[in-house]
């Protein structure tokens, strides 16, 4: 069934998070719909603008709408993750989208408002629900790069203005992850004080995790013995603070690196041990069951096995 991400919102806060997951190409929308289905656990299928433009829209919202043919038994929803105004009118006009999410997180406070009020307001027209960020994430995020030095936390103090001023129906606040690899490298981890304090001031209101990778350090280990040269302090969010997230408001919670790290540990370890085959669909398969197995982990972890 496919819901807005305000429908899943509304039964998992703070009693489970949903994981939203990036997808660039056909073996991660199997292995994302056959986990969700076997655990019966409920997800969000994300695809950024650089997705969009490298696979193309129509391929990708196809493909996402063959699985749920070919897998009838889930419970998800369709975002933009991380849009600009140009692919979330385009995205509105056109369809298929049940949710999506202004990025107008690097501009200050009154034009961030400005920009969300108006996507929230042609989004609501067509029931899609809106994630609106304030704080600004460190990291590389597809073809986007933000230095720690202009980054910064979400102000608690700004939360319940903008949230009102918005009409936005969650809020991407920004605690300490970053995307990519590399989070936490200086060793500060989940700014729980932060999280608390923005949620003291809204309620109910569902919260947004980016950068919520685990960067799982056997991963990291088997692509570097297998040729890779990803450097060693590669760190991600730990189980505990998802858990300890959850209670405190966190409903989404992103995952896009996780993933391709697994793809790349699938590829350079095949293609290591088995030099002379050239058949995609090989490792492709092992690719899909190791994804599996990585979703099924994340519903256990997240709360949501059983959910959907
Ligand atoms: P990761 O880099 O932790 O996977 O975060 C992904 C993300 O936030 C996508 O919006
Ligand atoms: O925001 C979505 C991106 O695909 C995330 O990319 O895994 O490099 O952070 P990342
Ligand atoms: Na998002
Ligand atoms: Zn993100």
């Amino acid at each position: 069934m496919l819901l807005t991400t305000t429908q899943l919102f509304h039964q998992c806060y703070s009693r489970y998070a949903i994981p939203a997951v990036n997808v660039f190409f056909m073996e991660e929308i199997h292995g994302l719909f056959s986990a969700a289905q076997e655990a019966n656990a409920p997800f969000i299928v994300q695809t950024t603008p650089f997705a969009r433009d490298y696979a193309n829209a129509d391929m990708l919202l196809s493909m996402i709408g063959a699985a749920s043919r070919i897998y009838p038994d889930v419970t998800f929803a369709i975002h933009m993750d991380h849009g600009f105004e140009a692919h979330i009118f385009d995205a509105i006009e056109k369809g298929g989208y049940t949710s999506v999410m202004i990025d107008a997180s690097h501009d200050p406070f009154e034009k961030n408002v400005e920009r969300t009020r108006e996507v929230v307001t042609r989004a609501h027209a067509k029931n899609i629900s809106v994630e609106a960020e304030l704080g600004v994430l460190a990291g590389v995020e597809d073809d986007l790069a933000v230095d720690a030095a202009h980054s910064f936390y979400t102000n608690p103090q700004q939360v319940e203005d903008f949230v009102k001023a918005t009409d936005c129906d969650s809020l991407a606040i920004a605690v300490g992850t970053s995307h990519g690899a590399y989070k936490f490298s200086g060793g500060q981890g989940l700014q729980f004080q932060i999280l608390e304090e923005i949620q003291k001031r809204l309620p109910g209101f569902p919260l947004v995790l980016h950068g919520g990778s685990n960067v799982i350090p056997e991963v990291v280990e088997r692509i570097n013995a297998a040729g890779g040269t990803l450097k060693t302090d590669a760190k991600g969010v730990q189980e505990d603070e998802i858990r300890q997230a959850i209670p405190l408001g966190i409903c989404k919670i992103n995952i896009a690196t996780d993933t391709r790290l697994l793809w790349t540990m699938v590829n350079r370890e095949f293609f290591r041990d088995k030099p002379d085959e050239f058949a995609p669909t090989t490792p492709g398969k092992i690719f899909m069951e190791e994804y599996k197995k990585f979703m099924l982990k994340k519903f256990d972890l997240f709360g949501c096995t059983g959910k959907a």
